[in-house]
C-alpha cells in the first residue's frame, strides 16, 4: 500500500513536472514560448570541458546570480570519443551531471552539440583520428565522415533527450554545426544529414538552430530550412544592420545574437586582448533595445589544460592556455563605481573584474527591463564570494632527465620505422610529442643547413646531434637551421604538436614532419620514430625514482621536478594559485600527474598558468613536473617555478581589439 501510494505521488510528481513543459519559436509575436509565455534569453557561455568539475555548481551559481537566464554550452567531440568507438562520460567529461546542475539551480541550456564547433578547441572538436584517412573532406558529406558524425551522435544524442526541456531537463535549443557559412564546403546535404539525424535521435519538438557570422554570404551557406538562423557579432557592430542579415534567412521569429563577444582570444606572441568596456555597453544595450535574446560569450572563459587548445586559423600562432582570460571567477568586495573604476584602471588583466563587471552589468540592464513582460524577476542575494587564491611561493626545482635519456619511459609503442617521415596521424598520436631520429650518412663538420621542404614542420622541432642542441625548427617561421655532426651521429627531433587548426578550411591539420627534411639539399631517409605517452609515463612516476642530474651545459629538452607541502596551520587549504616561470623559456607543466598545460613566457602574453586547487593535496608532497623545451634558468641562476595569488595575463601592454573586425566561432 505504501509502495503504492509512493509510486503515485512519484507519478504525480512526474506529471506535474513534465506536463505542459513546451518551448517553442512563435512566428507571429518574433519571440520564443515557453510554457506558452513569450520569453527571451540573456544567457552566458561557459564550457564544462574547461572548467574543473569541482567548479561547476560555483561557476553556475555565479551565473545565476549575475541574472542570467541561460547558459549556452559546446559540446567537444574529441573530449568524449578520444578513439573510435570509446567513449568518455565520467569526471569532468561528465556533460550529464553538468546539465542536471544547471537544471538544479534553474539555468536554461542552449547546447552546441557539434559535430564540429569550432570553439578555439583543439581541431574544433572533431576528433583527429578522423584524419587516418588522409583524404576526409571534413564537414561535408564524405561518407567515412558521415559515418564516423552517425555512430557519435547516435550514442551522444540519446543522453541528451532526457534533458531537453519539454522533458523535464534544461534544453530549450540545440545547435546543430557552427559558423558552417564560414567553411568553404556548402555542402547543404551535409546539413539535411545532420537534422535528419538530429531528429531522429531528439524528435520533432526541440528547437534546432545554426550560428553564423553577421554577413549574408555566411548566412547564405551556414544554414538550411528546419534549422533556425541565428548571426553572432561583437561590440561596434551596426546591430540593426546584423539582425537584418538573421532577417534575410529568418524574415520571423526571435532575433538572437548567439556569440556578443566580451572579450576577445589571446595568441602567443601576440599581445594580451582587451575590450574597451564602453563598447560593450554601447553594443549590449542596443542588442537588448531590438528586444533580442543574446549570449555573452564568453561569460566564464577557463582554461585550456593539458593539450586542448586550438589553433589560429591564419596557422600563424597558437591559442595560449587560459580562455578568454578571465576565467577564474571570484569577486572583489567593492562598490560598483570602486569595480567599474578599477575595470577601466586594469582593462581586464584580473579575471575578477571583469566578471564583476557583467554581473552588476547584467543585472543593470535586467533591472531596467523589469517592467516589461518577460523580465519580472532578479534573483535576490549577493553575488557568490570569491573564490580563494594562495601564495605558495617558490618551490626549486631540479633537472632529472633529458628527453633523450629518458626515450625508454616515454615511448608508448614502437619504435617505428620508415624511409620517410610519417606524420603523428600515420602514427594514430593525436597528441603531444613525438621523436624523429635518424643516423647522419657522413660527416658535417662546416654549419650545414637543414630543411624542411614545404614548410612541413607541425608545429615545432627542437634538434639535436648526439643530445647536443642545434636549433629549432617551426612552422611558419624558421624553415632551416644550419648544424654540425659526424658519421654516425643521432640526428634527433623533438616534434611538437601545438594544437590543431579550429577554424577554416586548413582544419584538417596533420601533426609532426609532413614533408622531408634535407640536409645540405639532400633528402633524409631511415627514419625510426618514437610516439611518446609522456603523460602516462608521469602518471606511472618515471621520474620519482631517478636521480638528478649533474649539470651538463646543453639545452636541450628536459624534465625538472620539485615537490612541496601545502602549509600546515592555514585555515581552507589547499586554495587555488597562478604559477610562474622566472626565468623559463617554453614548455609543458604537470602537478601531480594532471596536465596544467603550456606555459610560455618567453612569447607571452600569457605568463602565469592557473592552477585549481582541485588537482592539489593537503596530506602528502605535491610534485611539479616541468618539461622545459628550450631554456631553464637552472643552469646559471636559481632554479625555481613560483605560485602567486595573481593572474599575470599580459606581459606587455595590452592591446585594444576591435572586435567587430571578426567573427568566431
Ligand atoms: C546601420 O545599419 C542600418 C541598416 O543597414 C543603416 O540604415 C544605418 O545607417 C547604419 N548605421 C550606421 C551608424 O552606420
Ligand atoms: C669547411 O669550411 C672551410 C672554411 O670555410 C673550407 O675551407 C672547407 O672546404 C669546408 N669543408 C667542407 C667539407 O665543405
Ligand atoms: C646557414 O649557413 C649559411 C652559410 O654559412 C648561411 O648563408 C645561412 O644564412 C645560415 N642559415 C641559418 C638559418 O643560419
Ligand atoms: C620524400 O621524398 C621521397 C623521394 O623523393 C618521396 O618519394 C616521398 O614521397 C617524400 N616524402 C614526403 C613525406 O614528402
Ligand atoms: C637506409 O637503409 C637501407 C636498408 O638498411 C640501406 O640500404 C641504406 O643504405 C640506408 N640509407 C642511408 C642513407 O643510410
Ligand atoms: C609525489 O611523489 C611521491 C614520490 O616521490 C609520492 O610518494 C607522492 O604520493 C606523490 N604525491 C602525489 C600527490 O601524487
Amino acid at each position: 500500500m505504501w509502495y503504492y501510494a509512493a509510486f503515485v505521488l512519484f507519478l504525480l510528481g512526474q506529471s506535474t513536472e513534465t506536463f505542459g513543459r513546451t518551448f517553442e519559436i512563435d512566428y507571429n509575436y518574433n519571440c520564443f514560448r515557453k510554457d506558452g509565455k513569450a520569453f527571451r534569453y540573456i544567457s552566458g557561455s561557459i564550457h564544462y570541458s574547461r572548467v574543473p568539475r569541482c567548479y561547476w555548481k560555483d561557476r553556475l551559481l555565479k551565473m545565476k546570480m549575475a541574472g542570467l537566464d541561460a547558459l549556452y554550452t559546446y559540446v567537444p567531440w574529441n573530449f568524449h570519443e578520444p578513439k573510435p568507438g570509446v567513449y568518455e562520460f565520467s569526471g569532468n567529461h561528465d556533460i550529464e551531471a553538468f546539465l542536471q546542475l544547471a537544471n538544479e539551480i534553474g539555468l536554461l541550456v542552449i547546447l552546441r552539440a557539434g559535430p564540429y564547433i569550432c570553439a578555439e578547441w583543439d581541431m574544433g572538436g572533431l576528433p583527429a583520428w578522423l584524419l587516418a584517412k588522409k583524404s576526409i573532406v571534413l564537414r561535408s558529406s564524405d561518407p567515412d565522415y558521415l559515418q564516423a558524425v552517425d555512430t557519435w551522435m547516435n550514442v551522444f544524442l540519446p543522453k541528451m533527450k532526457p534533458l531537453l526541456y519539454q522533458n523535464g531537463g534544461p534544453i530549450i535549443t540545440i545547435q546543430v554545426e557552427n559558423e558552417f557559412g564560414s567553411y568553404f564546403t556548402c555542402d547543404y546535404n551535409y546539413l539535411r544529414h545532420l537534422t535528419k539525424l538530429f531528429r531522429q535521435n531528439l524528435g520533432d519538438e526541440v528547437v534546432l538552430f545554426t550560428t553564423d557570422g553577421s554577413g549574408l554570404p555566411y548566412v547564405r551557406c551556414g544554414t538550411i530550412e528546419g534549422l533556425y538562423t541565428t548571426v553572432d557579432f561583437g561590440p561596434g557592430t551596426n546591430v540593426t544592420a546584423a539582425f537584418e542579415v538573421q532577417r534575410y534567412s529568418e524574415p520571423n521569429g526571435p532575433l538572437i545574437n548567439s556569440e556578443f563577444y566580451t572579450g576577445w582570444l589571446d595568441h602567443w606572441g601576440e599581445p594580451h586582448s582587451v575590450v574597451a568596456t564602453e563598447r560593450i555597453v554601447k553594443t549590449l544595450t542596443e542588442i537588448l533595445d531590438h528586444g533580442a535574446n543574446v549570449n555573452m560569450y564568453m561569460f566564464i572563459g577557463g582554461t585550456n589544460f593539458g593539450y586542448w587548445n586550438g589553433k589560429k586559423k591564419l596557422f600563424i600562432f597558437k591559442r595560449v592556455t587560459d580562455y578568454f582570460l578571465f576565467c577564474h571567477v571570484s569577486v572583489f568586495k567593492n562598490t560598483k563605481s570602486t569595480i567599474l573604476y578599477n575595470w577601466v584602471q586594469w582593462a581586464g588583466k584580473t579575471p575578477d573584474i571583469l566578471y564583476v563587471w557583467l554581473s552588476s552589468k547584467v543585472k543593470f540592464m535586467l533591472f531596467s527591463f523589469s517592467s516589461s513582460a518577460s523580465y519580472k524577476k532578479i534573483p535576490e542575494g549577493p553575488i557568490p564570494p570569491t573564490t580563494p587564491k594562495f601564495a605558495y611561493g617558490e618551490i626549486s626545482m631540479e633537472k632529472v632527465k633529458t628527453v633523450l635519456e629518458a626515450l625508454d619511459a616515454l615511448v608508448s609503442f614502437g619504435p617505428i620505422k620508415n624511409i620517410y617521415p610519417l606524420t603523428f596521424d600515420d602514427m594514430k598520436q593525436n597528441f603531444g610529442f613525438v621523436l624523429y631520429r635518424t643516423i647522419l650518412p657522413r660527416d658535417y663538420r662546416n654549419l650545414t643547413t637543414l630543411a624542411t621542404l614545404f614548410n612541413g614542420v607541425r608545429d615545432r622541432a627542437y634538434v639535436t646531434v648526439n643530445g647536443v642542441f642545434q636549433g629549432i625548427l617551426e612552422r611558419d617561421r624558421e624553415m632551416s637551421i644550419n648544424i654540425t655532426g659526424t658519421n654516425g651521429a643521432h640526428l634527433d627531433l623533438l616534434v611538437e604538436s601545438m594544437g590543431r587548426v579550429n577554424f577554416g578550411r586548413y582544419n584538417n591539420d596533420f601533426k609532426g614532419l609532413l614533408t622531408n627534411l634535407t640536409l645540405n639539399g639532400e633528402i633524409l631517409s631511415n627514419w625510426t620514430m618514437y610516439p611518446l605517452d609522456i603523460d602516462g609515463a608521469i602518471t606511472r612516476g618515471f621520474l620519482n625514482e631517478a636521480s638528478t642530474l649533474k649539470a651538463s651545459n646543453c639545452a636541450s629538452p628536459t624534465f625538472y621536478k620539485g615537490s612541496f607541502l601545502i602549509p600546515s596551520g592555514i585555515p581552507d587549504l589547499p586554495q587555488d594559485t597562478f604559477i610562474k616561470f622566472p626565468g623559463w623559456t617554453k614548455g609543458q607543466i604537470w602537478i601531480n600527474g594532471f596536465n596544467l598545460g603550456r606555459y610560455w613566457p618567453a612569447r607571452g602574453p600569457q605568463i602565469t598558468l592557473y592552477v585549481p586547487m582541485n588537482i592539489l593535496t593537503a596530506s602528502s608532497l605535491n610534485n611539479v613536473t616541468v618539461l622545459e623545451l628550450e631554456n631553464s634558468p637552472c643552469e646559471t641562476a636559481k632554479c625555481f617555478v613560483e605560485f602567486v595569488d595573481k593572474p599575470i595575463l599580459s606581459k606587455t601592454k595590452d592591446f585594444i581589439t576591435e572586435m567587430s573586425l571578426f567573427s568566431k566561432g
